[in-house]
Order: structure tokens, then sequence, then C-alpha cells
């Protein structure tokens, strides 16, 4: 087999963004477009020749032809080895334990998370460092630079690999191992989790659950664990097969997108643990009956209950959450006495922290949850946690976050997300406001005083790396907190998102929904960045 050489150009539009390289797929398949960006990836980095490389995506629309593309192109530069889920599938949290366990060079993950997949949605692309992890800004940075000056990639002419057969497969000279996707994953969670009390609660008689797989990647981890290891019944995973348009719908696992479980868990028979998982299977959401977890109280919860869980009784080293994630998780750290971190949004920001040992949980407030078990957040792995606490503590969810709440207060909390406005004006709102940060501070707008005004700059506490940029945040002296933030994921025109939080002590009010405690604050955070004069918009489209 040879290996051929193709010129080429480069493109201007490689800059991987929050999570890897997102672009519509029709972007993708523009010829030498993903071939542009994988060569880049391979010439950032060094070292590679004859070791192994881990490549899987979530199923959707062009994975397989895409790793057709990146196989060929391992083998013509070098690589001795590609590790590829069966079927093309691997969940990111899978990807990452895979890497780990077998101790790979890195990998390539295809997904575009929670975007919606299909000839006209999103496709993409990330490379994962040998600790399983998103690569850190250093080298996605030297991806980007490869991918402006680009002149030629290696590719080879081969027949097709059958990526559904487990086994050995050469590729001229690499070999190219088909895995089964799903039980190196399903081990590892055996070994974190009391899968006894777990199956005792699921086999009662007296508990059921639902998980609602979205016709994205978890579908055949969940079935596995759930139903067969753990013994739920069937049926208990909904919409569990990886479809390559998700069934039509947007695999983000939140009120919005995961509309049928959320009623559901509202009904007469409702079951009495819901939960579901995103496109790549790192999301999660945690229902109670009638009761939604908010992402940020869960990762508080998770970290207060860890004591309940095998894995993690033998205490956390520390905690850590993204900055625009509510400070519940705070109030737990300093309870327990252990470190907490802010880090900028995104998880690669999390990896040197967990390689370091000084943290075992982190997250985001976007139904991000994860630990040191890997380094991508894990939604499987927050469910599986939660059904743990359940096992263990035998009340319903909604019992579990009051208790919580009445403990350590509440952090009640909201994210506006404004979706699809022009570029220009979203980038001139955020100039605006990173101007003004000066003279904000001090200012009192009713009730609430500015304490500080600041964009938001994280110096990594293990490599001194610093983030700039990452946030315009406005403190108020009550502790109440504004966030802004365009997103770095996005496919189309630019989204804004608002974060909302202010702390809550006084048990009446605990109870309160946050769209009503936060009604001044929300009105608040439009006038101060004056959104409608820069978006055009008076309400946010996405309110989670
Ligand atoms: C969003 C979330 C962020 C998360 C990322 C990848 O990024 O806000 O927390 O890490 O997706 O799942 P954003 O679109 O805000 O840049
Ligand atoms: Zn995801």
């Amino acid at each position: 087999m040879e290996i051929q050489t193709i010129n080429t150009t480069p493109f201007d539009d490689q800059r991987p963004g929050t999570s890897g390289l997102r672009k519509k797929v029709k972007v993708f398949q523009a010829p030498h477009y993903l071939a542009n960006f994988v060569q880049s990836i391979f010439n950032a980095l060094e070292g590679y020749q004859g070791k192994t490389l881990v490549v899987g995506g979530d199923g959707r629309y062009y994975n397989r032809e895409a790793l057709q593309i990146i196989l060929k192109m391992a083998a013509a530069n070098g690589f001795g080895k590609v590790m590829v889920g069966c079927g093309g599938i691997l969940s990111t949290p899978a990807a990452s334990c895979v890497i780990r366990k077998y101790k790979t060079f890195g990998g390539i993950i295809l997904s575009a998370s929670h975007n919606p997949g299909g000839p006209d949605d999103d496709f993409g692309i990330k490379y994962n460092t040998c600790n399983g992890g998103p690569a850190p800004e250093k080298i996605t940075e030297a991806i980007y630079s490869q991918s402006r000056e680009i002149a030629e990639y290696l590719t080879m002419e081969a027949a097709d690999i059958d990526l559904d057969t487990i086994g050995m497969q050469q590729l001229g000279n690499m070999s190219v191992e088909i895995i089964d996707p799903v039980s190196d994953y399903a081990d590892m969670m055996e070994q974190l989790f009391d899968f006894d009390a777990m199956r005792a609660l699921l086999t009662s008689g007296t508990f059921t659950m639902r998980f609602d797989a979205m016709n994205a990647v978890t579908g055949p981890y969940a079935q596995e664990i759930l139903e067969k290891r753990l013994g739920a019944a069937a049926g208990t995973v909904l919409r569990g097969e990886p479809l390559a348009d998700f069934g039509g719908a947007h695999p983000d696992p939140n009120l919005v997108h995961a509309k049928e479980l959320v009623a559901s868990m509202s009904s007469n028979d409702a079951p009495d643990f819901g939960a579901a998982s995103d496109g790549d299977g790192d999301r999660n959401m945690i229902l109670g009956r009638d009761f939604y977890v908010t992402p940020s109280d869960s990762l508080a919860i998770i970290a207060a209950n860890a004591a309940h869980v095998s894995g993690y009784a033998q205490g956390l080293a520390g905690v850590a959450r993204s900055m625009p994630t509510s400070q519940a998780i705070d109030r737990v750290a300093a309870a327990l006495g252990i470190d907490c971190y802010e880090t900028p949004t995104g998880w690669k920001f999390f990896g040197n922290l967990l390689d370091a040992g000084k943290i075992t949980l982190c997250g985001e407030e976007s139904f991000g949850t994860g630990s040191n078990h890997v380094r991508e957040k894990d939604g499987l792995w927050a469910v599986l946690f939660w059904l743990n606490i359940l096992a263990v503590r035998k009340q319903p969810v909604a019992d579990i976050v009051h208790e919580h709440w009445q403990q350590y207060g509440r952090d009640v909390y909201t994210r506006h997300d404004y979706e699809g406005i022009a570029t220009e004006g979203a980038n001139a709102l955020m100039q605006q406001l990173r101007a003004r940060t000066g003279e904000l501070s001090g200012q009192s707008f009713g009730d609430y005083t500015v304490e500080l005004a600041d964009d938001f700059s994280y110096t990594d506490a293990v490599d001194n790396s610093v983030s700039s940029n990452q946030g315009i945040r406005i403190l108020f002296d009550n502790g109440a907190r504004i966030v802004y933030r365009l997103s770095g994921t996005g496919t189309e025109g630019a989204t804004l998102r608002v974060y909302i939080e202010q702390p809550e002590t006084n048990p009446d009010k605990l109870e309160q929904d946050p769209q009503v405690s936060l009604a001044e604050l929300i009105r608040l955070s439009s006038t101060i960045a004056e959104i409608e004069k820069f978006t055009g918009r008076t309400a946010a489209d996405v309110i989670t």
C-alpha cells in the first residue's frame, strides 16, 4: 500500500473552540477540510511513530466516513496501531477511559457533543492527550497554527476498514484493533460504585428509573450497565439506539430538549429517578419525581455524599468548578475543609488539577460532572453516582436536595441563553461590558451593590499558564453574581450566555422557583449589559 502526499492549502477557520473543532457537516465534507485538520493535529504532535491512537465517535452523521479518512492518515503518518470502537462508536468518557487504560499516545474523538446531527447539522473533532483529557490550549493553539500553514497531508490508498467486526486488521504497517466500545468503561464503573446495593435497589420492586439516551451514544452503555449488570427492568433505557441524526432530536439533556422524560417525571406513575445524557455521553441531567436537580447542585450533592460511595469513601483531595458554575460546591468544600478551584469554562482546564491529584471531583453548570476516574466529564458516571447515593440513603431525590439546602444554604441559579444572535452585536456587547468593568465596581442598582466587576482570568495552579478573557463577572456584595460570556461551541452566529446566581439561606424561601427568586437580578442582567440594544432580543431563548 502506497503512501500518498496530497497537496493542499490552508483553511482560515480551523481554530478549536471550547471543545475541539465544530462545524457544519457540509464544511467538513468539503475537499481536504477534515484531512487538513487531522494532519495539523499530527504536525502539532511529536513522538507518535509506532505508538497507539484511540479513535471513536458518537455515531453521528459522517462519523464512519471521517473514521476511514483518519485511519488512512494515521497509517500514512506512522502510527503503529489504532484502537477503534466497534461501529465507530466510543462515548467521550469511554474514549478517555480506553486511552488511560491502554496507556496510548492519545485519541481523536469525533463528536459535536449535544449539537444536532445529520447532513445539514453539526460534526466535530477533537484531540485528547495521553492522560485521556482534551488537549490543553498550548496544543490546540499549535494545531491551529499548523492549520494556517499546511501545504500537504499524508494518506494511503487502501480499502476501507471493516468497522463492525471486533478484532485485528492491518492497514499498511499499522494495525487496527476494533474493540468493544462498552466493556472497558462498564468494568470501570463496576470498580467505582457499589453495584450490589444498586442492584438491590433496582430489583426491589419499589424503585423505578428511566434513562433517556436521546438516540445518542450512551444507549449501549446504559443498556449494558443499568439493564444487564444492575438488573434494571427492560425498557429502563429510552431511545437507546445511537442514530446518525439522533432521530431528528437535539441530543442535549436539559429541560427543553428532554421534555418527554421531564413530562414523564410528573405523571401519576412517574419513576423515582430520571436521567438523560447527551450526544457523546459526557453530559447528564438528574431528575427526581416532579423535581429537577440543577447541575451545580448535583455537583455539590455528589461531593457532600461521596463518603457513601465506595470508590470515593476514602475522601476527596479537593474539588473544582468552572467559573460560571454556582458556588454550591464551594460551601461543601468549606465544610469538608478541602480546596475548591475556580477554572474557566471547558473541561480542559480541570486536566492539570486532576493529574496533579489536587482534585477528585469537578463540574460545570452545563450538565457536566466528573471525577479523576477519566479526564472528561462523564454523564453515565454522574447518573450511577446518584443511583449509588439513592441506594444507600433510600430517600427520594427531592428530599436529598432539600436536606442539602437546609444544611448548606441554596445557591439559587439560572442560565439565560440568547442563541443565534449576530456576531457583531454579541462582540460589541462584550466589549462595552469589558470596558465598563472599572466603573461598575462600587455602583448600586437598587438593593444590589457591585463589589467587583472584571474579565475573569485564570492562572493554572499547576503550570502557571494564564488564560484571560474568560467571561465578565459582576460580583455583588451580598454574594449574588451575574456572569456574561459568549459560547465557544456554536456553529451559527453567536450565543450569549448569562449566568445569574444568588445565595439563599432563609428556610422559608429555599423552595421558591429560581425565576421568581431571581427576577430582579434577571432584570438587572439585561439592563446592565443593554442586551436588547446589542442583540435586539427582549428575552432569552433557552433558560436552564
Ligand atoms: C459549553 C458549555 C461548557 C462546556 C462545553 C462543552 O461551552 O458552556 O461548560 O464545557 O459546552 O460541553 P460554550 O458553548 O459555553 O463555550
Ligand atoms: Zn457532550
